[in-house]
């Protein structure tokens, strides 16, 4: 299969406007088509269709019983696509749509088993980007996305990224440039009593209390070590947004860290090693590949160059990778849970 892409500017013009709609046409055709959001590039398919969702599966190299989440453009379709919804739900789609947050609620009949990967719940949100909520709306569809990669690799943050994960699996790429926040969404469930954080993102939990009294976490997401319990997104099971090469976080006390790191990096080949800084560390490091991924000043800015970093230590064939921890008031949860997945869990404390 031939893969187009389609390059989209913001602001949209007339031109590109057709090219979202040919992007509609091939998703009420049964096709896949990959599509900014404001987290990361989606690989969207008519969630209401069961063989466009085994499309997706199938594309991405993705186990089955990893459910999708379902992309909407406006609230109409919430009330189509899901039942129960609790107020809570509509509260927070208010504060937060078009955003980065997804909502677990209970499903509707007219959203087919292969897109839930067999659960009753449907994971359901609103991007915040004007390509994404084009392109769902001239769909007429709900459309059924997960990150624009291969299952296992990191997420993709630009349609190059997209094109050397898909190219040849699916029809279309609709190119809107890299994405602002760089990880994806938070996942809050409201099948249960209380709300639940399935995984961190930028709506963080202090951003959830402005409407929830009480916000839980799934146990999984503190304690990776734990194998008697299941996380309650399935995709969470998994390694995941990993590179190939062997990655090591190390966390503390900035100096101490930079001293770690430096050790660690000599015990190997300089030309296959490399360390992951930030603006603040990096001329403290003096062996191996070093790369700046952005300022701890501006949390965004590590955000938003993750996947590319992690997709570049691929590109460079490194095979020892030792990065630093990036804690932080707003985003530090979402960017600790990507690493530790990242990582297999490899995490030194110093
Ligand atoms: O930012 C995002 O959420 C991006 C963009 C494209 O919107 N999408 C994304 O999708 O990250 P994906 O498929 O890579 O991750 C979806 C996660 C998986 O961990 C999956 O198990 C979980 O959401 N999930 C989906 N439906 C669920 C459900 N009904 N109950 C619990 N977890 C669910
Ligand atoms: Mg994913």
């Amino acid at each position: 299969m031939d893969t187009v892409i389609r390059k989209i500017s913001q602001d949209i013009t007339q031109q590109e406007y057709e090219y979202i709609k040919e992007a509609g046409e091939i998703i009420r055709a049964g096709g896949l088509v990959a599509f900014p959001t404001e987290t990361v590039y989606g690989l969207g398919g008519n969630a209401l269709d069961k063989n466009a969702s085994a499309r997706i599966y199938a594309a991405k190299g993705r186990p089955s019983d990893n459910p999708l989440i379902v992309h909407i453009s406006d609230m109409d379709m919430l009330d189509e696509l899901a039942k129960d919804i609790p107020e809570q739900a509509y509260a927070l789609a208010t504060l937060f749509w078009p955003g980065p947050l997804t909502i677990v609620l209970k499903k509707k009949d007219i959203i087919p088993d292969e897109t839930t990967g067999g659960l009753d719940t449907v994971a359901i949100r609103m991007p915040d980007n004007d390509i994404a909520l084009s392109f769902i709306k001239e769909a007429k569809v709900p459309i059924a996305a997960p990150s624009a990669n291969l299952s296992g690799r990191p997420s993709t943050t630009t349609a190059l990224h997209v094109w050397d994960d898909l190219s040849g699996r699916i029809d279309m790429i609709l190119d809107g440039g890299a994405v602002d926040i760089g990880v994806e969404s938070t996942i809050v469930d409201l099948t249960d009593e209380e709300p639940v954080i399935l995984r961190p993102g930028y709506v963080n939990e202090d951003m959830l209390k402005q409407v929830c009294d009480t916000v839980l976490r799934d146990q999984t997401l503190d304690d990776m070590t734990r194998t008697d319990i299941k996380p309650k997104a399935p995709g969470m099971k998994y390694r995941h947004y990993a590179p190939t090469g062997e990655l090591v976080i190390v966390s503390g006390d900035a100096h101490k860290t930079v001293e770690k790191i430096n050790e660690l990096a000599r015990q190997h080949d300089e030309s296959v090693t490399a360390v992951v800084t930030t603006e603040e560390n990096k001329d403290l490091y003096n062996y191996g590949k070093v790369i700046c991924i952005g300022t701890r000043k501006d949390p965004l800015s590590i955000s938003h160059s993750l996947y590319d970093v992690l997709r570049q230590m691929d590109d460079y064939g490194m095979k020892y990778i030792y990065m630093e921890a990036f804690y932080d008031n707003v985003l530090g949860d979402a960017i600790m849970n990507r690493l530790k997945k990242a990582s297999g869990g490899h995490i030194i404390y110093v």
